[in-house]
């Protein structure tokens, strides 16, 4: 690895990143985490830690915030064979979690990341509003109308989040442009809502009424499956872009 603690994290995502189809993705993260300054951002599945350091780094670099990333380690039994990681851990079993927390350590950004072992279901809760939200685990319709459900009124009023590989996967890609379509409408469909208390199907009612939904899907031009991301921007029901800014 480089000395260059900078360096050696561009390295170590260069080098794993095709595990998971997110060595450019990563760098868009990293860029998006600069530009939109986020104080919050959950990844759910952190697979090889390719955007979770990415992301991180990004955080450093800001100078504030801070990235939970949970995955349930299902993957990892394989994952710890990637020749990159077999050498960084040096033959020595390692749970991922702790692998990623000392790698952190080692690339100087463990301030900015945490990262949590836990299976989903349930999907973690937050206290405070979400910036931005990266789900890499489940991009099946029932999942991202799971997801919407709960994480919708957990959001910051200007936030984004990205579902993994949604784009191109036709279900989840055309249930996520008929959600939106309806939520930009003030309304939703009622599988939203199914198996929702009423205290939280008033919030979710709420935060729908008063946002709006732009969803872009980013399909990576290169041959292979699973190529793309789909991603919900939020903000408050405005003609003007937020966060708002001087304009000119
Ligand atoms: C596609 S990988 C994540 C890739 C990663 N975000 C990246 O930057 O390349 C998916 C991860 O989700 C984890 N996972 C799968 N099912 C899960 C579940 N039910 N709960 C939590 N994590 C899960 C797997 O262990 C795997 O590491």
């Amino acid at each position: 690895m480089a000395e260059d603690p900078r360096l050696a994290l561009l390295e170590y995502c260069r080098e794993t990143g095709t595990t998971y189809g997110t060595e450019d993705f990563s760098v868009f993260l990293y860029s998006y985490v600069k530009m939109s300054k986020p104080e919050r951002v959950v990844e759910l599945g952190t697979g090889v830690g390719t955007c979770a350091l990415m992301i991180a780094q990004a955080l450093k670099e800001n100078g504030k915030g801070s990235l939970f990333s949970v995955d349930d380690g299902s993957h990892w039994g394989n994952l710890q064979h990637h020749p990159v990681i077999e050498r960084l851990r040096g033959g020595t079993p390692v749970e991922a979690q702790l692998f990623f927390a000392r790698l952190a350590k080692q690339l100087e950004v463990d301030a900015f990341v945490q990262f949590a072992r836990h299976r989903v279901p349930p999907l973690p809760s937050f206290e405070l509003p979400l910036d931005i939200l990266f789900s890499d685990f489940d991009h099946s319709p029932d999942g991202i109308l799971t997801l919407l459900r709960h994480y919708l009124p957990q959001m910051a009023p200007v936030s984004s989040i990205f579902i993994d590989s949604a784009s191109t996967h036709l279900p989840s890609c055309l249930l996520l442009e008929a959600l939106c379509r309806e939520f930009n409408q003030g309304t939703m469909p009622a599988s939203m809502l199914v198996g929702t208390k009423a205290d939280r199907a008033e919030k979710l009612r709420h935060f729908i009424a008063g946002h709006q939904f732009q969803l872009i899907h980013m399909v990576e031009n290169k041959d292979r499956e699973q190529n793309s991301t789909a991603w919900i921007k939020i903000q408050p029901r405005d003609f003007v872009p937020h966060p708002l800014v001087k304009m000119h």
